[in-house]
């Protein structure tokens, strides 16, 4: 790719960069990275002005062959012909990939570049592969809800370690540990109630509640086995120590679900069911179920005030199977 650049354009493109400024360039950068005066070795001049008001406070700038983004966390990344096609309809920064993390890199006529949650891949071929970790049941940024059965739909995710008497991975046991540790450092005590549930303890559950309450109330509140997060050992539903609402929506008035709420994100966790989003995930609010997804993207979310991670990656709503 590089070999293929470095004749007189290349050598043009260096000489105009050194006379026009430091400008965007075609490596990894940070925030230094955002002066925006100067043409860019693989995207040309620039075409318009710098766009910012991006997710995570980033910006971006049209070039004559491509488009360079910027956020604080991964710096500028130039983005191109049709990775850059297959990223727009994947949303762009706002979807299931993230930003850019790095430019793309082709060997023998196959290029690839990576995002915060993915890749992407075109093919000497011209055809266009996207790999989500959205996708992956491994992955602590797995999505899954009605639309999005866990993938097979019996998975058991590796490493599940106990935590008072439950389950989880140990990625999520380790952040709820110091979720927990912060929490009693603040007074406030919780305790956990269930953790990772295999397919077939999902389908009892699952079972019971239609038997009590009926299909209709039954999807409301408990996943059909193959698409509930606990299964991917990422979720945790706490409680109070004594009980005082536990899983009602009361629990949200609790110390612990006050505290859960403002604080969970901070550990990587977020609140999945929010009060009010059941259009978009399916489920009535649910405070106390918390959802390991790794400080990035928990972080993300609270700032950005968004309610779901459905809507946070760009996904549709889930409100039925
Ligand atoms: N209560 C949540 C939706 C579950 O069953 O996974
Ligand atoms: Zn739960």
């Amino acid at each position: 790719m590089r070999k293929s650049a470095a004749g007189p354009s290349l050598l043009l493109a260096l000489t105009l960069s050194l006379i026009a400024g430091t400008g965007f360039t075609a490596q990894a950068g940070n925030a230094s990275d955002r002066t925006n005066d100067g043409p860019s070795i693989v995207l040309g001049a620039p075409t318009g002005p710098e766009n910012c008001g991006l997710r995570d406070g980033g910006c971006s700038r049209e070039y004559r062959y491509g488009v360079m983004v910027w956020s604080p966390e991964t710096g500028s990344q130039p983005v191109r012909g049709a990775i850059r096609t297959a990223w727009a309809a994947e949303g762009a920064e706002s979807g299931g990939l993230g930003y850019p993390v790095a430019a793309q890199t082709c060997t023998d006529g196959n290029c690839t570049q990576t995002f915060e949650r993915g890749a992407i891949t075109r093919a000497r071929t011209g055809e266009t592969t996207v790999q989500r970790t959205i996708d992956n049941a491994a992955d602590a940024a797995v999505v899954v809800n009605k639309q999005r059965p866990l993938n097979p739909v019996t998975y058991v995710p590796e490493n599940l370690v106990n935590v008072e008497g439950q389950q989880l991975r140990s990625d999520a046991a380790s952040a709820l540990q110091q979720l927990k540790d912060a929490a009693a450092a603040d007074g406030v005590a919780m305790r956990v109630m269930s953790g990772y549930r295999s397919y077939e303890k999902q389908a009892g559950l699952y079972n019971n509640y239609v038997a009590q309450y009926g299909q209709e109330v039954a999807d409301t509140i408990s996943a059909r086995p193959g698409h509930s997060e606990h299964q991917t050992g990422l979720a945790v539903d706490i409680a109070s120590p004594d009980g005082t609402c536990s899983l009602q929506a009361c629990f949200k008035d609790t110390a612990a679900g006050q505290w859960a709420a403002a604080n969970a994100h901070r550990f990587g966790f977020i609140i999945r069911y929010p009060e009010g989003a059941s259009e978009t995930t399916g489920y009535s609010y649910e405070p106390w179920h918390l959802r390991y997804v790794g400080t990035d993207i928990a972080g993300s979310i609270h700032s950005q005030g968004i309610a779901t991670l459905e809507e946070y990656l760009g996904l549709p709503p889930a409100s039925d199977y």
